[in-house]
C-alpha cells in the first residue's frame, strides 16, 4: 500500500539509532561470532545487585492484597498514591533538609519518560543542553522540533557548563548532577549560578537528580536545597540507580505549585499531560518503592549504592595508576575516561571489545564534546569489574 500520511520530519534529524541500542547491536554481534569470550559489561547504567529485601517483602504483601476482593485495586491514581507521594516528601525532609507537599511530587514509570515527555508541555523555547549528557534531552527536544544550543563541558571546565556570557531569555536549561556521563557534580555554588541565571533570564531548569544517592560529600543532592530555585526549577528523579529498579520502573517529577509561566502553572499542565497520556504505576510497585524509602529500606539500598561506588572506585584507582585523565568514580557510579593514544570513542569501543572482551560506552555517544572520552559503568559484580580491572592494567 502507498500510504500517504506525513510522518515526523524532525526524526530525520535524529542520530540513526539510540546510543544503548547500537552498543547493544554492537555486542550481539561480537558475541555471536566469538561464543567462547567472556564479555565484561561496563556499558549501559543497568543495575545487578537485586532488589532488598524490604522493597520485596513489601511487593509480595502488596501482591496479597491484590489477590483479595476486599484489598484489590485497579487503576493507580495517575499522579501516584499517597502513601508514596508521602513518603518521597519525607525522603527530601529528613534527608535533604528539602519541604515539599505531597501533591508536588508526581509519580511516574521512569525518569527516562519524564524526561523524554516534559518537552509535551512547553511552547517554541530555545533549549540549552549540555554536551556531554544523557541523549534523551537532545533527542525529545529534537523530536518535537526545537531550537537547541549545547553548553559546552571539556577538560578545561571539568565537564561542568557554567552561564557565562549567556545573553537570552526564556531558555529550557538541562541540568544533570551528579552528571550522566561524566560523573561531575556541581557545588553549591555552580548550581546557585544556574539558579540565579535562570531567575535574571526567565528561564526553567530541568534539574536531573538521578544519581543524587552516590554523592559523597557537600554537594546539593536537589536543586531545592538551594535558594530561589522554586520559582525557575523542575526535579526528576527515579528509584532505578538508588533502590535498584531499572526493571521494576519508578521515578518521580517534582513541580513547585507556585511555579509559572506565561501566566499557567506548570504543576497544572503536567497534571493535564499525565492525566491524558498515563495511566499510573502498579500498586505493587508503589508499595515496593515506599518501602525503599523506609528507615530499614534506605539503609538495604544504601548498601547497594556502596557495593557500586566501591566498584567505581577501583575503577578509578587503575586509571590514576596509569596516569589516564578520568572525572567522576566518587560521587558518580560513572567513570568518565580520557581514550587510549587520542583515539576515537567508537574506536576505542572496537578496540576494547576486541582486544579485552569489555563493552563500554563511548562518549560521542553522549554529544560531540564527548569525542575522545569513554564511560565505564560500576553497576557490574565486584568480581567482573576486578576482572574488568586486571584486562585494562595489560592494555592501558
Ligand atoms: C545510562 O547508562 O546512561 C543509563 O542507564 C540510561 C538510563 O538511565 O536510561
Amino acid at each position: 500500500m502507498n500510504m500517504k500520511i506525513k510522518v515526523n520530519t524532525n526524526f530525520s534529524k535524529l542520530k540513526e539509532s539510540y546510543l544503548f541500542s547500537e552498543i547493544g547491536k554492537r555486542e550481539r554481534a561480537y558475541r555471536a561470532a566469538n561464543p567462547e569470550k567472556k564479555i565484561i559489561k561496563l556499558g549501559i547504567g543497568d543495575v545487578t545487585l537485586p532488589l532488598c529485601e524490604a522493597v520485596t517483602t513489601a511487593m509480595h504483601n502488596a501482591v496479597d492484597e491484590m489477590a483479595s476482593k476486599a484489598t484489590f485495586r485497579g487503576y493507580a491514581p495517575e499522579y501516584g498514591y499517597d502513601f508514596l507521594r508521602v513518603a518521597i516528601a519525607s525522603y527530601y525532609k529528613n534527608k535533604l533538609g528539602v519541604s515539599l507537599s505531597a501533591d508536588e511530587i508526581y509519580v511516574s514509570d521512569g525518569a527516562k519518560s519524564d524526561v523524554g515527555n516534559i518537552p509535551d508541555i512547553f511552547g517554541d523555547n530555545t533549549v540549552l543542553i549540555p554536551d556531554p549528557v544523557y541523549p534523551v534531552y537532545l533527542d525529545s527536544n529534537t523530536m518535537a522540533g526545537r531550537r537547541i544550543e549545547f553548553l559546552d563541558g571539556n577538560k578545561e571546565n571539568g565537564f561542568l557548563p557554567t552561564p557565562d556570557g549567556l545573553k537570552g531569555e526564556g531558555y529550557i536549561i538541562y541540568i544533570c548532577s551528579p552528571n550522566n556521563p561524566t560523573g561531575a557534580v556541581y557545588t553549591r555554588e555552580g548550581l546557585k549560578e544556574w539558579i540565579d541565571f535562570a531567575v535574571k533570564s526567565g528561564s526553567l531548569i530541568i534539574f536531573d537528580s538521578a544519581y543524587e544517592a552516590y554523592i559523597k560529600g557537600d554537594y546539593p543532592h536537589s536543586i531545592f536545597e538551594l535558594e530561589g530555585a522554586r520559582s525557575c526549577a523542575i526535579e526528576i528523579s527515579s528509584f532505578s540507580k538508588i533502590a535498584g529498579f531499572t526493571g521494576t520502573r519508578c521515578a518521580w517529577t517534582i513541580i513547585p505549585d507556585e511555579l509559572e509561566s506565561d501566566g499557567k502553572l506548570i504543576g497544572k499542565l503536567w497534571k493535564r499531560r499525565q492525566a491524558t497520556k498515563f495511566n499510573g504505576v502498579p500498586y505493587v510497585v508503589q508499595r515496593g518503592a515506599e518501602a525503599a524509602l523506609s528507615d530499614t529500606g534506605l539503609a538495604q539500598v544504601m548498601e547497594s549504592v556502596k557495593y557500586y561506588t566501591d566498584n567505581a572506585a577501583v575503577l578509578a584507582k587503575l586509571l590514576s595508576d596509569k596516569g589516564i585523565f578520568y572525572t567522576g568514580g566518587t560521587s558518580s557510579p560513572y567513570v568518565w575516561l580520557e581514550c587510549r593514544n587520542s583515539m576515537k570513542s567508537w574506536d576505542f569501543f572496537d578496540f576494547l571489545l576486541e582486544t579485552a572482551n569489555i563493552v563500554g560506552t563511548p562518549g560521542a555517544g553522549f554529544g560531540s564534546n564527548g569525542e575522545g572520552f569513554f564511560r565505564l559503568s560500576s553497576f557490574g559484580s565486584r568480581e567482573s569489574t576486578l576482572e574488568a580491572v586486571e584486562r585494562l592494567n595489560k592494555l592501558l
